[in-house]
């Protein structure tokens, strides 16, 4: 499993050019679903199983990152704005990937002076990609990602992508057990999506929810975790097991999935733990909202420094989130 986090973490993909990250997903999931559709907006769409409750599972495939909005005159560099949540403190000395392969590094005005202590508004920063021959590879309107090479300390494993393809990763892997268990005929009609754009406003499930017509949805995605020095108040923490969200800022869980994901869970003795996030929302929150309302929840992978180049989880949560998914989709899912 580890081969294939590494795989999916270091792929480019800001929100809008999922087009790599879908190829290899697609690769991946070929033997393991019954059919696989890629909709209009790009969002992939793999059902396994036919008849019973519809669940669709969503984990997006996009990352957050930047775009060239104007290029400074005979300079090599190029002004930005933010696809998604960036956030200015992050930037300056880090490196971006246009998709031609181009490193960009960031820099900012005044760096030993202003912007040593206050992070500049984002219009101030730029990107160099001089090559110091007075080429241009990067054009405006390019896209780029953050970049950091995938690394592992222990159990936790560090990307600038860990949101979301670590939630990827949790639907392939449980694509792969429903596979490897099926004796008998699956209980539920299920439908991973790998959607688009989660990171600009859930502009990809939404359509897909339309077009799947769930009865429950799940999505999977990484929230943040309250166990940093100076913590703010949230009771989730690195390596407490799956968490199963309550409330965040777009969504309110219907108890009716909560209590499933908590029984389920407590079943089959996987540690979990709840999640109540202040900043931020997820897939579920676009689903639970098409058509005429699917009751919709989510199963989180604890991770620190979200939006960084080191989004950091523990692979024993990843299991923990892996088991408790497994185990909604082997059974009849009921509210
Ligand atoms: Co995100
Ligand atoms: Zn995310």
């Amino acid at each position: 499993m580890i081969e294939l986090i590494q795989k999916l973490v270091e792929a480019w993909g800001p929100s809008g050019y999922e087009h790599h990250v879908r190829e290899i997903i697609r690769a991946e999931v070929a033997d393991l679903a019954d059919e696989i559709t890629v909709d209009p907006l790009g969002n992939l769409i793999c059902r396994v199983g036919q008849g019973g409750p519809k669940v669709m599972i969503s984990s997006h495939m996009d990352e957050i990152g930047v775009m060239a909005n104007y290029a400074e005159p005979n300079s090599g560099y190029l002004r930005f704005t933010n696809i998604g949540g960036v956030l200015a403190t992050t930037l300056i000395g880090h490196r971006v990937h246009f998709e031609n392969g181009v490193t960009g590094v960031i820099g900012a005005p005044d760096m030993f002076g202003a912007s040593r202590t206050t992070a500049p508004d984002l219009d101030e920063f730029f990107i160099d990609v001089s090559d110091g021959n007075g080429n241009n590879a990067v054009a405006v309107g390019n896209p780029a990602t953050f970049w950091r090479k995938f690394e592992q300390r222990g159990s936790r494993l560090i990307s600038k992508a860990m949101d979301d393809r670590i939630g990827c990763v949790v639907a392939i892997e449980t694509m792969r057990r429903l596979k490897k268990a099926k004796k008998k005929k699956l209980p539920n009609e299920l439908y991973f999506v790998f959607s688009v754009q989660e990171e600009v406003g859930l502009r990809g499930a939404r359509p897909a929810a339309y077009s799947v017509d769930p009865d429950i949805g799940i999505a999977l995605d990484v929230t943040a975790t309250g166990d940093m020095i100076k913590n703010a108040k949230m009771d989730v923490k690195l390596g407490g097991g799956a968490t199963i969200k309550v409330h965040d800022t777009g969504l309110v869980v219907p108890p009716a999935v909560v209590n499933w994901m908590v029984n389920r869970a407590e079943a089959d003795g996987i540690p979990y733990q709840k999640e109540l996030l202040t900043l931020g929302t997820t897939d579920a929150a676009g689903i639970q909202s098409s058509r005429s309302g699917v009751p919709s929840g989510a199963i989180s992978i604890p991770c620190r420094y979200v939006h960084t180049t080191s989004e950091t989880v523990d692979s024993k949560d990843v299991e923990a989130c892996i088991q408790l998914l497994t185990g909604l989709l082997s059974n009849p899912a009921k509210l």
